[in-house]
């Protein structure tokens, strides 16, 4: 099999910015509240009229740029979102329109905040086994679509923007081991009850509001804890290393209280986890590789530096990555 690794990164956040005193206005909150209980003090948004896929060119043209490799060559494009531009087509095919990747076999990938990592496994294999010679993996979010700005136990905490990923053969290093995982059991306590082919749009279903995600944050806190140390765990145990040999562990951006905790489970220090929920919130599919990107960019993760990256989200999905870059 050949080694694959990530030979360019790129994002884009958009220009408008929600800080906490602006949710003061909208609902029952407190700066104070949101900065203690998660860590965010504002979060980006899309402006009325910009898709995913308007988001996720940007950052893939910044990837392709940073991996010198020109759109037209591109064999496999993967777009990880739960928010894409429609149903149906592929928000992957809009953005393959939008770049010019004429030759690109296209397609999305719903693993919500665990997108990019399975994203990036998907387009792994493709490219170990040599079906193709490159990939871009785009994480993408516009979650302020699905976001209910009456619920203060949601809106707080999530915001749009997105990263991208270009992964090809590499010489040396690469990705090292992956481990993702999945419980469909428990559907419920983080979901989008309507627009689905369970509950399609009526207008009682607008009215109930069933068309915003929904969240047992309680619960689900509890949960992310204790299975992104063990994701972190068990792919370090695939690889046969331990946290000394992990010079940056970059986590998924829930909250920075979930993130701090599992930190201290697994025993690493805080100067060695990457945050930017701080800036940005939580973005699901794209808040992994935006945070990949940024920690590359402020040189944060160097060449020859080994990173660990740990997601966990809807579905419930979790997964981890070693990568040495
Ligand atoms: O992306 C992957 C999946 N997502 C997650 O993993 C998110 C996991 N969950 C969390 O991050 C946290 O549970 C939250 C940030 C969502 C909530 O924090 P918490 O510390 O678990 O708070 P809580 O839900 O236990 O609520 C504590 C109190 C409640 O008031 P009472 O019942 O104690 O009077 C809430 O009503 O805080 C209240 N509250 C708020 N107060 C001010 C809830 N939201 C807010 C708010 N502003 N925005």
């Amino acid at each position: 099999m050949k080694r694959v690794g990530i030979i360019g990164v790129g994002e884009y956040l958009p220009e408008k910015i929600l800080t906490n005193a602006d949710l003061e206005k909208m609902v029952d909150t407190s700066d104070e509240w949101i900065t203690t209980r998660t860590g965010i003090k504002q979060r980006h948004l899309a402006a009325p009229g910009q898709a995913a896929s308007d988001l996720g060119v940007r950052a893939a043209q910044q990837a392709l740029a940073d991996a010198k490799i020109k759109a037209e060559d591109l064999d496999l494009i993967v777009v990880a979102t739960i928010t894409g531009d429609m149903p149906t087509p592929s928000t992957a095919a809009i953005i393959q329109n939008k770049l010019g990747a004429k030759k690109a076999v296209c397609f999305d990938l719903s693993a919500a905040c665990a997108g990019f990592v399975y994203g990036i496994s998907v387009a792994q294999q493709f490219i170990a086994c040599g079906t193709y010679k490159n990939a871009l993996v785009v994480g993408v979010e516009v979650l302020s679509s699905v976001t209910d700005w009456l619920d203060r136990n949601t809106c707080v905490l999530f915001g749009d923007g997105a990263g991208a990923a270009v992964l090809a053969q590499v010489p040396k290093g690469g990705i090292i081991s992956t481990y993702l995982g999945c419980d469909g059991s428990k559907t419920d306590i983080l979901n989008i009850p309507a627009g689905g082919s369970r509950q399609p749009a009526t207008a009682a279903s607008i009215e109930q509001r069933q068309h915003y995600l929904k969240m047992q944050g309680n619960e689900l806190f509890k949960i992310a804890v204790n299975t992104m140390t063990r994701a972190a765990e068990t792919v370090l145990e695939q690889a046969g290393m331990t946290f000394k040999d992990i010079d940056l562990i970059i986590p998924h951006q829930a909250n920075a209280r979930i993130i701090m905790a599992v930190a201290k489970k697994l025993g690493i220090p805080e100067d060695r986890v990457y945050l930017n929920i701080e800036r940005c919130g939580n973005m699901s599919s794209a808040s992994m590789v935006t945070a990949l990107c940024e920690a590359v960019q402020e040189g944060k993760v160097k060449k020859g530096d080994t990173i660990l990256l740990d997601v966990f989200g809807a579905g419930l999905v979790w997964g981890a990555c070693i990568i040495e870059w």
